[in-house]
């Protein structure tokens, strides 16, 4: 058992498959190079001492009750009672956090705490390490119920099972996750902040999930990847653009495996356009600053662009042609190994 561990976590893009993972549906996310590291080590006393560093923020409590509060507090009390009540017999920590994610951006500084903090804690707690699939799990708890984000489970699948050089295509019905390789002949993939944060416990988030569940009902399924356009139409609006969305968007999740596979970029850049008109008119996740990053991303030559995340704020992906300069306020992404641990 080790006294000292140090746990990093990737933050994500998604390429494309967008509020698909809490209908059961189909995701191509890649994990990047920014992230979260949480360095763990034990105290005697059956208690936390968090501390954020770039925030310049503590917090302590006792391993027994942690209580409720909101902020960067959330996860970590989420996380530690989280994992008590999975059985893992935690020990008192002092814990240091520090992140490269821009918190708010889009790509997923939240999930990639969340894994950082449970790998960390785990790490040097009296037990083996838990199944990746049973922490991403664990992890979408400690945002559902601690943080009040009904977020799914896209993010934290992504930040565990990120490959490097690779996206993997996750089917949310099954928990199938497939590494397919992210090759794209000299284009580039960009992250551009339309400099509107976002946060999903205040953003429409919650509503489009509770939309999508409202159309089950109606439609009498259990989920919406068994719907059909068909279906969609005998819905009233809002809620049948909802499930035109997610019909159209689980259909572009496959094509876009099959233009990766048959290396055909210009097919991935209309399936990403397609994917946030989609958003945009059907899903309605957009705002005028997301709209404003889109368009200059296309009129300065990119081949698709679209919202990523929850949207309502955040980032938003460019695919660019190699001679297309990286704007001044976008970072370029590139598919990066998983989530990981190292203990001294
Ligand atoms: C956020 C959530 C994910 C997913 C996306 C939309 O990033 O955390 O679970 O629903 O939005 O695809």
């Amino acid at each position: 058992m080790a006294d000292q561990a140090t746990a990093f976590a990737p933050g994500r893009v998604n390429l494309i498959g967008e509020h698909t993972d809490y209908n059961d549906g189909l995701a191509l996310p890649f994990a990047i190079a920014d992230g979260v590291t949480v360095n763990a080590r034990t105290l005697t006393e059956p208690r936390i001492e968090a501390r954020a560093l770039d925030l310049g923020e503590s917090d302590g409590f006792t391993l027994e009750r942690p209580e409720r509060v909101s902020g960067w507090r959330a996860f970590v009390r989420g996380a530690v009672a989280e994992l008590q009540r999975m059985g893992v017999p935690l020990r008192g920590a002092a814990l240091e956090i520090t992140g490269e994610i821009h918190r708010g951006a889009g790509l997923s500084s939240s999930a990639a705490l969340e894994v950082a903090l449970c790998l960390a804690l785990t790490a040097i707690a009296d037990a083996a390490s838990l199944d990746r699939m049973d922490l991403a799990q664990l992890c979408s708890r400690v945002e559902n119920e601690w943080v009040g984000a009904r977020t799914g489970l896209l993010d934290q699948l992504a930040s565990l099972y990120g490959v490097a050089d690779h996206a993997v295509r996750i089917d949310f019905r099954s928990l199938d996750v497939q590494p397919v390789p992210l090759e794209l002949a000299g284009f580039r993939l960009v992250a551009l902040d339309s400099g509107e944060r976002h946060s999903h416990t205040r953003s429409g988030y919650n509503e489009r999930r509770a939309e999508c569940a409202r159309a089950c009902e109606l439609l009498g399924l259990d989920s919406l990847r068994d719907a059909t356009l068909e279906m969609a139409d005998s819905l009233k609006t809002p809620l049948d653009n909802r499930v035109r969305h997610v019909v159209s968007e689980n259909e572009r999740v496959e094509l876009a495996v099959r233009a990766l596979i048959g290396s055909d970029v210009a097919m991935l850049g209309e399936l990403l356009n397609a994917s946030h008109v989609s958003l945009r008119d059907c899903f309605e996740v957009s705002t005028a600053a997301v709209e404003r990053a889109v368009d200059s991303l296309l009129r300065n030559g990119a081949l698709g662009a679209r919202v990523v995340g929850g949207g309502f704020g955040g980032s938003v992906l460019g695919l660019l042609p190699a001679h297309m300069a990286v704007p001044d306020d976008a970072i370029e992404v590139r598919p990066g190994p998983g989530a990981r641990v190292s203990s001294g």
